[in-house]
């Protein structure tokens, strides 16, 4: 009935700002979810690429018209280039480990791709599209399952998976979570940066800045609470390069996800049956690159203080936990737990 094809499991992490891949053949991969095709003939000649991907295409794009096809977690809805975006990305990402377009050299791949938790209804439908031609098996998961399953926090623990366009807080019970216990926020990393944008460029009117250096000044110098060195970054006054201290600023903008971050984790808390509670509150883990942010695991032990404190554990590297979740998944799922796209 089927010939013996090679099997290939691969872990997807489709991210706003990033996306992961990690394949059973040992191939990990990280890529900026960035796609950009030439704008014109000229630069066409230059790139020498019909289409580019990742930081290759956010250094160019002057020269693209450039998309960030996953907005708050979601595939832009209604345009082409968007959908055409994420096909794209999703190939790039299966070339990265050893996926031929062209041959799809006879492997079949078997493919577990995060999205957020709430978007998973709506969200399925254009992932499954987008991999039609792709992949051979599919499973779609919310995102912070994947990161739970990676590290292996599947009993009485809380994930908060806070990246740049969503926020996924889920429970687990020791088995596949249902609706009730996730929770997406769009309070995340993007929102931190408008805010930043806004209030620096209230402070500043003057400087020039772009929301890419906002970001960057982000990375390095985000925190919540209090800092022992000031937040100092440069940025061109009337051409100049001129010194510009945002510490409140960036104080206020870290701090902004606080409340909407709080209330759903002391609500899905509220929702853990009574004689579990404890062992969660003391078992919650905090992922994404927006977990980063100095003193938030901290903070977030404050919070929990309210009823009764507990510990928040950061996991440091979190660029692969969902994509090495997402291939732990497909390796251990049974062959009915798969839906078939083709081949
Ligand atoms: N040290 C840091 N401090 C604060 N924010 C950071 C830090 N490092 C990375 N970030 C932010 O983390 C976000 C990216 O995290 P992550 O890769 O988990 O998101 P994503 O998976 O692309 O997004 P989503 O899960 O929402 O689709 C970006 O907003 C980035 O600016
Ligand atoms: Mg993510």
């Amino acid at each position: 009935m089927s010939e013996k094809k090679e099997v290939l499991h691969v872990g997807i992490d489709l991210g706003t700002s990033r996306s992961s891949i990690s394949a059973s053949n040992g191939q990990r991969h990280v890529v900026e979810s960035y796609v950009g095709w030439p704008l014109d003939m000229v630069a066409r000649k230059v790139l020498k690429k019909p289409v580019l991907v990742g930081r290759e295409a956010l250094d160019n794009r002057s020269m693209l018209d450039l998309h960030r096809p996953l907005e708050q977690g979601l595939i832009k809805d209604g345009s082409e280039k968007d959908e055409a975006a994420v096909r794209e990305l999703l190939w790039h990402l299966l070339s990265l480990v050893g996926v031929d377009r062209e041959a799809k050299n006879g492997v079949k791949v078997r493919a577990v791709v995060g999205v957020p938790a709430e978007a998973l209804r709506v969200n399925k439908q254009q992932v499954r599209k987008a991999l039609q031609d792709a992949v051979d098996s599919l499973m779609i998961v919310s995102e912070p399952f994947a990161v739970a399953y990676g590290l292996e926090e599947l009993l009485h623990t809380m994930i908060i998976d806070i990246g740049a366009g969503t926020t996924d807080i889920c429970v687990m019970n020791g088995r596949l979570p249902t609706e009730e216990d996730q929770r997406t926020l769009t309070q995340a990393g993007d929102f931190v940066d408008d805010q930043l944008m806004r209030l620096t460029r209230e402070r500043y009117p003057d400087a020039r800045f772009s929301i890419h250096m906002v970001r960057n000044w982000k990375e390095e110098g985000s925190f919540v609470g209090t800092t022992k060195a000031p937040v100092v970054v440069t940025a061109p006054v009337n051409g100049k390069p001129t010194q510009l201290d945002i510490t409140r600023e960036m104080q206020q903008a870290c701090e902004s996800i606080l409340p909407s971050l709080t209330e759903s984790m002391l609500d899905l808390l509220s929702r853990v049956q009574p004689e579990y509670q404890e062992r969660v509150r003391n078992h919650v883990v905090l992922s994404g690159g927006t977990g980063l942010i100095r003193g938030l695991g901290q903070r977030l032990e404050q919070e929990l203080q309210a009823v009764g404190g507990g510990k928040v554990k950061v996991v440091k590297d979190p660029i692969f936990v969902g994509s090495d979740g997402g291939l732990a998944i497909a390796t251990d799922a049974p062959d009915n737990d798969w839906e078939r796209l083709s081949g």
